[in-house]
């Protein structure tokens, strides 16, 4: 059972405090243990992070419990422990950085609260990724401090910037050797560095230029689908202008729906959710169309898994005068002209309109040709699912029978 919405938001809410405060502490213990000494948090803060992880304990042990989950000793040790105040108690200051294991409650956190902005997934990661470098470079830059590292000239003691400097151009790999290790540990810690500087380089090239690739995945795989498609064309000589037309076809299909195709998609959903998002993508086509107004949730759901979307160019031949009828067409974007057998234009039908009943209905042949006016987006539904909708829905199919009686008689 999904949990009510407000429970949902409260938690999220309290979720956000939790890895603020473990972020704070992240940012602000190491420069307090490293600045004074011994001076740990002040008093008040003490007791705020202690009041905030050791609920935050409590809360996760009933919701373990409530969901059957088992309560692992290692993590329960290492959660209570991060909850106390050890470091007055110890008299230790650098005990207090054991709480920075609640930091790990930021991933799952970064990924719901993207999830419930919509954000996209790879800049979410990109996100998170310059977020880890940062944190990690800020961690390294407090450890030279702590070991005594020495800012440009060599004399001082480094500030925080100049660690920090240090930090950036060895973990980059540029190293402009303007401040060097004088002692064997920051000898070792800068050996250290400079290795991981060497993996980190390695897992940001990579990483990024992969996650922007990403970014856009349905743009990338739009140009990848032209590029191959344009070389098959110029390779089997197809003339320019079904080229261009081909072009134009996809253009419109990028500029309107991304260059998705709605229909397999769909296909890969499980059935409730097919019906869901069936009912979300065609609900504009069944707003338009009037003749459903107030028809039964069943038929709507009924039409929606069935529709095929389609979509035509300008000038395409739909259906044609005398050949046999397969599908009904219903008009979601666009406007499509009839013609009657000798060509006479005899009407125009656009959005919310339906054609190709007649052959369905009275089992003929088309009584019209008809014709893509500009782009259309149409949803066809095939002949067996149309004649099954007319039998369970006798009102459905009185209306289509009203509308197929008005349309003036054509002669052959
Ligand atoms: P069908 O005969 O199956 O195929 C051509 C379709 O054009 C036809 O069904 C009707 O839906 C539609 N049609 C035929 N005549 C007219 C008309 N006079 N005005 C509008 N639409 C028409």
């Amino acid at each position: 059972m999904s949990e009510p919405r407000p429970h949902r938001t409260l938690r999220l809410v309290w979720e956000v405090l939790v890895a603020s405060t473990a972020a704070l502490l992240a940012i602000t213990l190491p420069i307090r243990l490293l600045s004074g000494g011994d001076r740990g948090l002040p008093p008040i803060a003490e007791v705020f992070v202690t009041v905030v992880f050791g609920v935050d304990f409590v809360l996760r042990v009933r919701a373990r419990r409530s969901s059957g989950a088992p309560t692992g000793p290692a993590w329960a040790t290492v959660d209570a422990l991060a909850a106390l105040p050890l470091a007055p108690l110890l008299h230790r200051p650098e005990a207090g950085l054991l709480r920075l294991v609640k930091l790990l409650r930021a991933f799952p956190l970064f990924g719901g609260i993207g999830h419930r902005l919509r954000a996209n997934p790879a800049l979410l990661r990109l996100g998170g990724f310059v977020l880890i470098l940062l944190v990690l470079a800020h961690w390294l830059a407090c450890a030279w401090m702590a070991l005594g590292g020495r800012g440009p000239g060599g004399l001082a003691r480094a500030s925080y910037l100049e660690a920090l400097y240090w930090t950036v151009t060895t973990l980059t790999t540029v190293g402009y050797g303007d401040v060097t290790p004088a002692t064997a540990p920051q000898r070792l810690y800068a050996m250290s560095v400079m290795l991981l500087g060497v993996g980190v380089y390695g897992f940001v090239i990579g990483n990024v230029a992969t996650l922007l690739t990403r970014v856009d995945m349905a743009r990338a795989q739009y140009v990848a689908t032209l590029d191959r498609l344009s070389g098959f064309l110029r390779y089997r000589r197809v003339p320019l202008h079904v080229q261009r037309h081909i072009f134009d076809y996809y253009r419109y299909l990028w500029e309107h729906r991304m260059g998705y195709d709605e229909a397999s998609l769909l296909e890969d959903l499980p059935p409730t959710l097919r019906q869901e998002l069936s009912l979300v993508l065609k609900g504009d086509l069944i707003e338009k169309l009037s003749f459903l107004e107030g028809a039964s949730k069943e038929l709507i759901l009924d039409l929606c898994m069935r529709l095929r979307p389609l979509v035509f160019t300008p000038g395409d031949t739909i259906v044609r005068a005398g050949e046999e009828g397969r599908d009904i067409y219903f008009i979601s974007g666009g406007a499509v002209e009839v013609l009657a057998p000798d060509g006479t234009r005899v009407g125009t039908l656009t959005d919310g309109d339906f054609f190709g009943e007649l052959a369905l209905l009275r089992s003929q042949p088309r009584t019209a040709t008809v014709r893509a006016l500009g782009y259309c987006d149409l949803y066809a539904l095939d002949r067996d699912a149309f004649l099954r909708t007319l039998e369970r829905y006798p009102d459905f199919a009185e209306r289509i029978e009203e509308i197929a009686r008005s349309r003036p008689h054509l002669e052959g």
